[in-house]
């Protein structure tokens, strides 16, 4: 399963990227705007902290489909590298995804509420499909069973599009999609501390390093 950050804070990208295996950087414009700075300048810099070969997806602003087009070219170019433009679900969005997979360009087709959004972004030609985990779960839908679904639609139907769950809230929202066999997550900067930690795992750690301490003082192994 591909760990993607959805992410344009520089700082946390930098080390995230540095301590955790991720695969990638989200944004979308929302993202951007909290930034407050030069959209060139800023994906740029983000290509350079996590290199060529890890996936980049960078959502279009428009909403015609040759301006779609148009912007997902103009990204390619600049970002170089592995690239996807996120385009929203709609009439538009879907002429341009047809359009862009015969121009070569990788597409993630966004805000994903229902496995039938699912199944016609797939056979538009998207690569990858983002459906809303978080936003589904706070109207009381049930999100993680629908990246279930549309995993189960997916591989019923022998589509090639991947499932890339996104919008999350916390650490068992991204256990259950893993579980459900999702091919990537695309998490924000505080979750991938709530993967990793547990109370058990400090505890074990606290107590190495006292029965340590107590038979060798400061001595490492480094130092026999
Ligand atoms: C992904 O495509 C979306 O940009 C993002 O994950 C939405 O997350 P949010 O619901 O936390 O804003």
């Amino acid at each position: 399963m591909l760990l993607i950050l959805d992410t344009a804070d520089i700082n946390a990208i930098k080390h995230i990227s540095e301590y955790y295996p991720v695969d990638g950087v989200t944004t979308n414009p929302s993202i951007i705007a909290k930034e407050n700075t030069d959209f060139w300048s800023l994906l740029k810099e983000i290509r350079k902290i996590i290199g060529e070969d890890k996936m980049l997806h960078a959502q279009t602003t428009q909403t015609v489909s040759d301006k779609i087009v148009e912007e997902a070219i103009l990204m390619k170019k600049e970002l170089k590298g592995s690239f996807f433009v996120k385009i929203p679900i709609s009439e538009e969005g879907l002429k341009a995804t047809m359009e862009l997979k015969k121009l070569g360009v990788g597409v993630t087709m966004t805000a994903i509420f229902t496995p039938a959004q699912a199944l016609i972004a797939a056979k538009a030609g998207a690569d990858f499909v983002a459906p809303y985990v978080n936003r589904l779960d706070n109207i009381l839908g049930d999100g993680t069973e629908v990246v279930a679904q549309i995993v189960k639609l997916f591989k019923l139907h022998s589509l090639n599009s991947k499932v890339l769950a996104a919008s999350f809230q916390n650490a068992e929202q991204v256990h259950k999609c893993a579980m459900y066999g999702c091919d990537a997550v695309t998490i924000s900067a505080d979750i991938p501390k709530t993967l990793i930690s547990h109370p058990m795992t400090d505890n074990a750690i606290a107590g190495f390093n006292r029965d340590w301490k107590n038979a060798y003082g400061d001595k490492t192994i480094l130092d026999f």
